[in-house]
């Protein structure tokens, strides 16, 4: 995405979610991690621009401020899930977190449908119901676009890390 491009996205998003962007819980997901070093909130927030984005290059006609909304609270679990009792296979924090954020999400703000289905369907195919609206469909897929450019990155830095100490001992 060009710089411009990202700037007229961040604008939309200001637009459509500040008072999410400005809340107490969804700034305190910046102390959580998702993948490799970026926060659940940079995660979130990477999300949502994706999704205008893509809505907005594809012509999918998704509504932005839905689109943006539930985007930014799709993972709004609000807990480490690397700490012990979230992380591994038996806490199946992969399939369970959705509901969490959505339980979640539903206290502190009036949510429609369309951003219900975005947070509780995000991890289809995991999750096996697939999401029912179009813009559950887009913030589904940037989703995973982001988690694997997240995690293909976090892989090549600790390469690239791993290679340095090799030269320097
Ligand atoms: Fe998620
Ligand atoms: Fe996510």
């Amino acid at each position: 995405m060009s710089k411009d491009k990202y700037l007229n996205q961040m604008q939309k998003l200001r637009e459509h979610a500040s008072d999410i962007l400005n809340s107490e819980n969804f700034l305190s997901s910046d102390k959580n991690i998702q993948h490799g070093e970026i926060s659940v909130m940079e995660h979130s927030i990477k999300v949502a621009l994706k999704s205008l984005y893509l809505n907005e290059k594809y012509n999918l006609k998704c509504d932005e401020r839905l689109l943006s909304r539930g985007a930014l609270l799709h993972d709004y679990f609000l807990y480490d899930w690397h700490s012990p009792e979230h992380a591994g296979f038996k806490n199946l924090h992969g399939f369970k977190h959705p509901k969490v954020a959505l339980k979640n999400a539903r206290e502190e703000y009036d949510l429609s449908p369309v951003e219900e289905d975005i947070i509780v369907k995000h991890m289809w195919p995991m999750t096996v119901v697939p999401p029912k609206y179009r813009e559950a469909w887009v913030v589904t897929f940037a989703d995973k676009c982001i988690s694997t450019a997240e995690s293909i990155h976090f892989i090549q830095s600790a390469k690239r890390r791993k290679k340095y100490i090799n030269i320097n001992t």
